[in-house]
């Protein structure tokens, strides 16, 4: 069967209710879609990959929390989200920098699995001009507690000086491979795009 004309049977967990859209056929088409979607998603509040789960690593044992998609490099490849230096997952990344980020768009009917490599960056010149950006947002604040994140409030140990910024990371998430995942009337569809090449894989 040639993978580019597969139609599969009828998906029963496909969303209800929702219009069939067209559906990409080519395999570089949909490489390039879900990038677009990656960068669209990083400037639409209500973008479904806006939030993207990050797993990573605790020692022997997987771990997840919820963030935000700030920025897309798609020549690069790259992903990034910001966060609190002191907190668990940057200890875990520093020991285990291959993590996943797994996203759903119900619009698209879209999942978004990546395989990345992470790497914590505190240099003055990458967090200078991104906390500029973000200090006169409601944001900042999740980044200005003088508890690390994760410490019991009675616990409360005051940040002795630095101020805010010296909690503000950029975690750049290389992309190593793209597992995506496609719910529709039709029946699902999958495929996996890497520095190999692309490929349509059975759902
Ligand atoms: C909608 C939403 C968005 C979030 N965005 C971020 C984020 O961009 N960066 C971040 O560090 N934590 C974010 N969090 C909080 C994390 O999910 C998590 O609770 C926190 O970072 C501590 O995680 P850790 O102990 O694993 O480091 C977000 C939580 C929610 C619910």
């Amino acid at each position: 069967m040639n993978p580019e004309r597969r139609r599969p049977t009828h998906d029963p967990r496909a969303p209800q209710g929702t219009t069939p859209v067209a559906r990409i056929e080519s395999l570089g088409l949909l490489r390039r879609a879900c990038w677009l979607e990656l960068e669209r998603a990083a400037q639409e509040r209500d973008h479904g990959w806006r939030t993207l789960a990050l797993a990573t690593v605790d020692a022997d044992r997987a771990d997840a929390r919820v963030v935000i998609l700030r920025e897309v490099d798609a020549a690069a490849q790259c992903l990034r989200f910001y966060t609190d230096a002191r907190s668990r997952k940057v200890a875990q990344i520093g020991q285990q920098p291959l993590g996943t980020l797994l996203a759903w768009c119900p619009r698209l009917s879209w999942q978004l699995r990546l395989q990345v490599r992470l790497r914590i960056d505190t240099e003055e010149r990458s967090v200078q001009p991104r906390w500029a950006r973000l200090r006169m947002t409601p944001a900042a604040q999740d980044y200005m507690s003088p508890l690390a994140p994760g410490l019991p409030l009675v616990a409360a140990e005051r940040e002795p000086d630095g101020g805010p910024r010296t909690n503000f990371a950029v975690v750049h998430a290389e992309v190593l491979g793209v597992d995506w995942l496609e719910l529709h009337a039709d029946g699902p569809r999958r495929a996996r795009f890497d520095a190999q090449g692309e490929v349509w894989i059975q759902p």
